[in-house]
């Protein structure tokens, strides 16, 4: 998941090439690099780690020219160095490029044993050289690169110059996004709507197997045949959306801060269906015989939640994989049922697979993503939006509870629809639901300062264990999740009542375990296992409500109280200490809370 930004301006581009490359960092930051056309000659500036390096770097070095294109990688093929980073050049043709190139290494092996002379450990470099070949051969930039798309395989965006056509860029989509962006006597590339948004609002998107030649004034559209296409010009809404970090020091803060005011947004969306006025739109859940979920990360996590309120509200089963194993254990899905797709930014490779395999089977797909503008959303049957605003921490957390939220809105339209639940205990429900917002804002509130003692501690471990039971299991992971991936602590999520199954073979002094436990009806359960820790030595940070705090009569590292709310509620209340334990825990060991290595945030690469 790297991100490509091209422009064919009026005007030198290297400036505002490297403003929307801004706007993409968050698919990926180890290097980048842009090229532009001077005089009819390829020029470009590179540089190892963040667009930071790379702005150093056209300080010390400008780069003019009119027409450009540039890139920040997340490297696939290739360690994070300068030699490797994009636009890759070839004998009169510079590319960038998101994606994998399938059969790199059968293209490398014949172009090198053809003379080809290999500068990088990359897989896109193929490209270039198999342009540079048929250019040599005779053909035209178009032909030359219809040619190389019929010999590449894989998954790409790709922005093509070439030095004998300065005044256009050539793209290719396959797989990753590429927006096409409209402007006035110019025009626009990117790997999605937000890079072209201090451009344009005006963007077409091509679908996979486009490809483009984009001159300023306008494009021009082919098909993997080279027949000409038009696609849908739309208005795109990423401009309003551009986010900033307010007062925060960090994106990840602001959106942890801002979930009150998104989740109560979200909530308006769905009140028609909570509120029985409305039946979910685009899937009859009275008619369907089961549910099928799948996502990634976090998105999983809050899928897995879905899940336990599908099947004990709505009676309905449901079957649930992460999207990189759900296409390939071939799951006997009936035509008849219907299928969630979960993915904050509608762009995850695998979570689009696991949409293309369920609907080659005839499911109905909702897609419940943030980015309504995304693949997924697009090819989806019926989109949930989730409305949390761009969230642009890599750890995702305001995207989460509104994935939650939405959740829940549905198990309850999907309960209503099927019978299953009696009205008075459903307006229960959405009693809670309602609730949410000024819950977490007090929550939020409430417990900053036990938050940052107990992070201090955490940031002095090696490992941490999550437990729970219930819904707090799937949250056990989120939480370990949290923490590891902007920590780099290592952190396991288990369900509690694994614990003596083996990992209490780990238990020790030196590995604080956090246990999640409202006061519920597996809450006794849940004490039972925290015995078996404490009875070894183990430390718990337990985190309760104030029923279990009153009861539970362990003696803990400490405990957290949060308030007594209804078990619909509870997974998003109970995720606000998972998600600051992380980020003060990050703090205090000085990584990069919004940027994390090796991490970004839209994956769209299986
Ligand atoms: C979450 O904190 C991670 N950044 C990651 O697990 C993420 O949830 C996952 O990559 C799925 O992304 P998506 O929701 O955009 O599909």
């Amino acid at each position: 998941m790297c991100g490509i930004v091209g422009i064919v301006g009026q005007q030198p581009v290297s400036d505002r090439l490297i403003g929307a490359l801004k706007g993409l960092e968050y698919r990926g930051y180890d290097s980048a690099g842009v090229a532009t056309i001077i005089e009819g000659a390829l020029h470009r500036r590179r540089a190892e780690g963040k667009l930071v390096n790379l702005e150093r770097r056209l300080k010390e070095e400008p780069l003019s020219g009119n027409v450009g294109i540039g890139h920040t990688r997340w490297a696939t093929h290739g360690a994070s160095t300068e030699r490797n980073a994009h636009p890759h050049f070839s004998d009169g043709v510079a590319v960038v490029h998101n994606g994998i190139i399938e059969n790199f290494t059968e293209l490398k092996d014949e172009l090198a044993a053809d003379g080809a002379e290999f500068q990088t450990d990359t897989d896109t470099e193929v490209v270039g050289h198999l342009l540079t070949r048929y250019r040599r051969e005779g053909m035209r930039p178009q032909e030359a690169t219809r040619a190389m798309l019929k010999r590449v395989k894989g998954a790409y965006a790709l922005a093509i110059l070439f030095e004998d056509e300065p005044s256009t860029i050539t793209a290719a989509r396959n797989g990753p996004p590429l927006a096409i962006g409209h402007g006035d006597g110019e025009m626009f590339l990117g790997s999605d709507a937000i890079a072209l948004a201090p451009f344009t609002n005006e963007i077409t998107y091509l679908i996979d197997g486009d490809w483009a030649v984009v001159g300023n004034s306008g494009a021009h559209i082919f098909d993997i045949d080279g027949h000409p296409v038009e696609r849908p010009r739309h208005i795109s809404t990423a401009a309003a959306d551009l986010a900033n970090k307010g007062n925060h020091r960090h994106f990840m803060e602001k959106e942890i801060y801002e979930q009150p005011e998104v989740i109560a947004h979200a909530l308006r969306h769905y009140i028609n269906i909570i509120d029985s006025r409305d039946m979910v739109p685009g899937i009859d859940f009275a008619k369907v015989p089961s549910l099928a979920i799948s996502a990634c990360g976090t998105a999983y996590f809050a899928g897995l939640i879905g899940k336990y309120w599908f099947e004990r509200y709505a009676r309905l089963t449901v079957e649930i994989d992460v999207a990189s194993e759900f296409r390939y254990r071939e799951i006997p899905l009936p035509p008849q049922s219907a299928a969630l797709v979960i993915s904050q930014s509608g762009e995850t490779a695998d979570t689009l697979a696991s949409l293309r395999y369920c609907k080659e089977r005839g499911l109905k797909i909702g897609a419940i993503v943030n980015a309504c503008e995304s693949t997924i959303a697009r090819e989806a049957d019926t989109v949930f939006p989730i409305l949390a605003g761009p969230e642009i921490g890599v750890a995702s957390t305001k995207a989460f509870t509104c994935q939650l939220a939405v959740l829940a809105a549905l198990a309850i339209g999907a309960a209503r629809a099927r019978g299953t639940v009696p009205e008075d205990e459903l307006q229960a429900l959405v009693r809670s639901l309602a609730e949410l917002p000024r819950v977490m804002g007090h929550v939020l509130e409430s417990i900053q300062p036990e938050i940052e003692f107990l992070s201090r501690e955490l940031s002095k471990c090696r490992d941490v264990l999550y437990l729970g039971r219930g819904t707090s299991f799937p949250l056990a992971m989120e939480g370990a999740l949290k923490l590891k991936e902007i920590s780099y602590i290592h952190a396991e999520g288990y369900a509690a009542g694994e614990l003596k199954h083996g990992p209490i073979a780990l238990i020790d002094e030196n590995m604080p375990v956090i246990v999640i436990a409202p006061h519920d009806r597996l809450f006794d359960k849940t004490v039972s296992n925290m015995q078996e820790v404490a009875a070894r030595g183990g430390r718990i940070i337990l985190i309760t409500d104030e029923k279990g705090a009153a009861v539970s009569k362990l003696e803990t590292m400490h405990t957290l109280v949060l308030p007594v709310v209804d078990e619909i509620i509870a997974p998003m209340i109970f995720s606000l200490p998972m998600q600051l334990l992380a980020y003060h825990t990050a703090l205090f060991m000085g990584t990069d809370v919004d940027q994390p290595r090796n991490l970004a945030k839209s994956v769209t690469v299986e």
